[in-house]
């Protein structure tokens, strides 16, 4: 029986505190991976709820872009962390401009203090959880049950972007696509603070060559057999 029916059953007996703490699964990865696709189906297979800690910092991002607040200035940057309060309707929290500007300042220190606490508060909920970003598996759940690092090579996923920005009627051109995706790896991987990196732990998935319903399916597996194995 699915986790999450037989966490339903044990609550609807009063059994709440009888069964284990939900697990908690940790999807990382660069941009355009498929680690967003792959976090979502997890938590909807697994009735977990999910955190796309990128949206975090693109919240971030786009408040400073709205104020004309200087990416390179990390006082300005740590004040646009005081609201995050977001439209999810809000087209501009996928742009270009607003992902070249969340890269930029998720290198600061300060900021990634800032939003830590609410990430780790998710990560801890009683039920379990699934969050996908850069430093799941690292940082902000080192415990997970589950750590899936989730990468492709970097033209396929320049592709992916271009297709995803074509669907929302945004202009684009690959080369700078690609040039975008190539920077944004070479600032996550190489920053100081929780750079991207798989944990040691960590289970590959390379979706390369696998078209989202693979990818998904390769993911479900991976995850059932590792929570197999941890079961007592
Ligand atoms: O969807 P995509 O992979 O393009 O980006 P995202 O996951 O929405 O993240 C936007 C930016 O936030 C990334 O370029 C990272 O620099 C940063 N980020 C991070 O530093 N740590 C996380 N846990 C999540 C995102």
């Amino acid at each position: 029986m699915p986790l999450s029916k037989q966490r339903a059953l044990a609550e609807e007996m009063g059994l709440r505190n009888a069964i284990k703490k939900g697990p908690v699964i940790a999807v990382d990865g660069p941009a355009a991976s498929g680690k967003g696709t792959i976090a979502q189906a997890l938590a909807s297979h697994f009735g977990l709820p999910h955190m796309d800690t990128g949206l975090l910092y693109r919240i971030v991002a786009l408040n400073l872009w709205r104020w004309g607040g200087d990416a390179g200035n990390e006082f300005e940057a740590l004040r646009a962390c005081d609201d995050l309060g977001f439209d999810p309707d809000d087209e501009e929290l996928r742009s270009e401009p607003v992902s070249k500007i969340a890269s930029l300042i998720s290198a600061y220190p300060s900021v990634r203090k800032a939003l830590l606490k609410r990430q780790q508060d998710f990560a801890g909920q009683d039920g379990g959880a699934v969050l996908d970003g850069r430093d799941i598996g690292t940082v902000i759940a080192p415990d997970a049950d589950v750590k899936l690092f989730v990468t492709a090579s970097a033209e396929v996923r320049a592709e992916r972007r271009l297709r995803e920005l074509s669907g929302r009627a945004m202009t684009a051109h690959y080369e700078e696509v690609l040039a975008d995706i190539v920077g944004r790896d070479a600032r996550d991987s190489n920053r100081e603070v929780a750079p991207l990196r798989p944990a040691a732990d960590a289970l590959l998935l390379d979706t390369s060559e696998l078209d989202p319903e693979q990818a998904i399916s390769k993911a479900l597996r991976l995850a059932e057999e590792r929570l197999a194995r941890a079961e007592p």
